[in-house]
């Protein structure tokens, strides 16, 4: 798809979808860096650009994922994703993402529009039904789909795999190839029992799919791997109806239509979550009072398509949906999805069920959005998993933010307000290097534009800093500190140039700082700014200046190439727009980080987990480490000990400080126990420890040692004791 001319409105129709997450737990950085960062970066360029963008996206309620979350917590389904999905958003419209709309996949829209699809494609013969032996828990008295029965994976020996796919060796599984199969909700032997379902036999897709994947060369090369690999291996039908209580369910006329007893069945999770981006345009349409404009964006063929996901939904929105949509006949296709590979934290694949994630919701409690924004930005999977750590997070802060594009507004608007009367001064007589400036800004919104155009987010990023850079390097060279003593038209031209560098970083930086661009906008009293957020709706305000809310849009991307202030305009007050962030901040999250991560293993509360958590009481047991030799046993040195003291760490909600007698020694030893344990609890029980591990550091405390806790697969803890004096060891 051409980059649209530089300057101005281009109209053009887009339709951006990102990842409808499970409203089975909080937000955490992977989310982020899979679907929504980018795909919120992509959306605030296009509508700056003048372009015409729908961008929805929603909570996915349905499906199995969220059953097994809400039988962990005894809750019904309905009540988690009434508790989840208001989070969700709010984590969402917080962070700053700029959806049209965020809609929830029990709405009534959606159960009519899915229900609708699936009848449509019912009717025209797409689908194929089936009875067949399928895994019947007579326990729990229901059929046993995807996470709800585990077994031996064929592939690999995993004694942990799911019904519909082995975590360990990432094998597709159907219920059936599980060696040795359990309940998960009962630990049941399940029995063969038949039942009939609803099949879309994609092989009948394949040869449409394949071609018209040939006609999109230029997709990720990790996106076109995968599907040609799912295609070379040929495509195989799928079920797409399940006998679980909690879906969007079959239509009776339907079902009836083709000898089949709806009674009991639902629309798999998969075929009606896509749908979900239908209906949440639907609602969008309806709420701004043209119902049917959902269908200038799904069914005129000049919209452009594009899904944002992360790169385990690949299959699903690179050849499932396609060929529904095809089947439909009345729906575009994507023109592009360009998927993410997954985030590592410190180095570590992220692990809700182990804690070992960053939060969202926490991270709002200590950070601006924006700082976030640009650090992921900076480090997203766009062709391999990438890596989030938070000393990196503090260099891109502190060297980049603040020293870079902090500092150089701020010299700026310094001098302005100091020397020129707080107004832009005029450019007199204008040197070689001011020209050769102002003639570099030119070149900045096309660059960074194609850049976020074609989905190389990082790249648009680096050159939106590479602007502030230029912009610092302009002041020091020419030096206005001296040429305000000695040649005050220099001086001059030195603020007016900057100040214009900072009306171009105003429009350029809007899509990856949106808060921080609309104060520097504020700064330069530049108004009538194109809005890079929608104009209505739940998600409108949450970057738009006084100025700009309700102006009509004037300045666009394009025209941030020309400059943007004129001379004699007055200017607002400076602000400094970011602050510097302390090592001890920094420690602070590393610690909390390896607190969580630990009290998983000794305690943390997986009810935080998102769709990884596997600590449900009726979860499989986690498999067994890998072996050790006798040697590494042996160098392990368990003691039994009495605990003297224990009091909560302050600002640590997981986390108790022990005192322990081991009978040679007293030691401090720091534990995730404390959302199982009060202290008075713990004073006084024998416990086991390991008296020979290395020191760490917790919440600026050192733990001498570990408590060791037998943990319960609902996490529940319970500590190790013997009658054995303080000090014995324990072999
Ligand atoms: O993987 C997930 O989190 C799914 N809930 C994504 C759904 S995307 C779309 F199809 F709705
Ligand atoms: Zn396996």
């Amino acid at each position: 798809m051409p980059d649209p001319s530089p300057a101005g409105p281009t109209g053009e129709r887009i339709l951006v979808t990102a990842a409808l997450p499970y409203a089975n737990g909080p937000l955490h950085l992977g989310h982020l860096a899979g679907a929504y960062l980018p795909s919120d970066l992509f959306c605030r360029y296009q509508r700056l650009r003048g372009n015409d963008v729908a961008f929805i996206c929603g909570s996915d309620e349905m499906g199995v994922a969220i059953m097994v979350r809400a039988r962990k917590e005894g809750i019904s389904p309905q009540e988690l994703v009434d508790r989840i999905h208001p989070q969700i958003e709010n984590a969402f419209k917080a962070f700053g993402m700029s959806f049209d709309h965020y809609g929830r996949t029990t709405s009534e829209t959606h159960r009519e529009t899915s229900q609708d699809f699936f009848r449509t494609l019912a009717r025209q013969g797409v689908f194929t039904t089936k009875t067949e032996k399928q895994l019947f828990d007579p326990e729990a008295g229901i059929f046993l789909a995807d996470r709800f029965v585990v077994g031996t994976c064929p592939k690999c020996g995993n004694e942990n795999a799911y019904g519909d796919q082995c975590e360990k060796c990432g094998t597709a599984l159907s219920p059936l190839e599980l060696v040795n199969p359990r309940s998960t909700l009962s630990d049941a032997t399940p029995e063969l029992r038949e039942t009939a379902h609803f099949y879309l036999p994609l092989a009948d897709f394949q040869d449409r799919l394949s071609a018209w994947i040939d006609t999109h060369p230029e997709w990720k090369p990790n996106v076109l791997g995968q599907i040609r690999s799912w295609l070379s291996d040929g495509l195989r039908e799928r079920a797409i109806t399940r006998d679980v209580p909690w879906g969007v369910p079959v239509p009776e006329d339907v079902a009836r239509d083709m000898g089949l007893d709806a009674e009991g069945k639902v629309i798999y999770v998969w075929f009606d979550a896509p749908i979900g981006y239908i209906s949440a345009t639907r609602e969008w349409a309806a709420g701004r009072g043209t119902p049917d404009a959902w269908r200038d964006y799904w069914q005129q063929d000049t919209t452009r398509l594009v899904h944002f996901i992360g790169k385990d939904n690949i299959v699903f929105h690179c050849l499932m949906f396609p060929a529904m949509l095809m089947a439909h006949g009345d729906f575009v296709l994507p023109d592009n999805v360009p998927a993410n590979e997954f985030l590592n934290i410190e180095g570590e694949k992220l692990s809700t069920s182990r804690g070992w994630a960053v939060w969202l919701h926490e991270y709002l409690e200590d950070f601006e959005p924006d700082l976030l924004r640009y650090a992921l930005a900076t480090t997203l999977p766009e062709t391999k998993d990438a890596d989030f750590n938070w000393a990196e997070f503090q260099t891109r802060v502190n060297s980049e933010l603040a020293d870079v594009l902090g500092n150089f507004v701020n010299r700026t608007m310094t001098f302005a307000t100091r020397y020129f009367e707080g107004r832009v001064p005029p450019l007199e007589n204008a040197s070689d290097m001011d020209r050769a400036t102002l003639a570099a800004i030119a070149d900045f919104p096309e660059r960074i534009g194609t850049a976020y155009n074609t989905y190389k987010m990082r790249e648009a990023v680096f050159q939106t800093m590479a602007l502030a850079r230029l912009g610092n390097k302009y002041f020091n060279d020419t030096e206005p500190w001296h040429t305000r003593r000695t040649d005050m038209e220099a001086c001059a031209n030195t603020i007016h140039v900057s100040l214009q560098i900072c009306g171009a970083l105003a429009v350029l930086m809007d899509p990856v700082l949106p808060f921080t661009a609309a104060r520097l906008r504020n700064m330069l009293q530049l108004g009538g700014i194109a809005p890079s957020t929608p104009r209505m709706g739940a998600f409108a305000s949450s970057a738009a200046t006084p100025a700009e809310s309700g102006a009509s849009p004037q300045i666009f991307w394009g025209d941030a190439a020309a400059p943007l202030l004129e001379t004699g305009a007055p200017l607002g007050e400076p602000e400094i727009l970011f602050t510097k962030i302390d090592d001890d901040v920094i420690q602070a999250q590393t610690e909390k980080l390896h607190a969580a991560g630990a009290g998983s293993a000794g305690g943390e509360d997986a009810a935080s987990a998102g769709s990884d958590a596997t600590g449900a009481p009726d979860a499989p047991h986690p498999p067994v480490a890998d072996e050790a030799s006798f040697d590494d046993f042996m160098k392990l040195d368990f003691r039994m000990g009495t605990v003297l003291e224990a009091e909560p760490v302050p600002k640590s909600n997981k986390l108790l400080r022990m005192v322990i007698d081991l009978g040679f020694e007293k030691r401090q030893i720091l534990a995730g126990v404390r959302k199982h344990y009060t202290p008075e609890e713990m004073v006084g029980r024998r416990v086991a420890v390991v008296a020979n591990l290395a020191p760490r550091q917790m919440m600026g405390l050192e733990s001498q040692g570990m408590v060791l806790m037998a943990e319960d697969r609902d996490g529940s803890l319970h500590p190790l004791t013997s009658t054995g004096e303080n000090g014995a060891i324990i072999r």
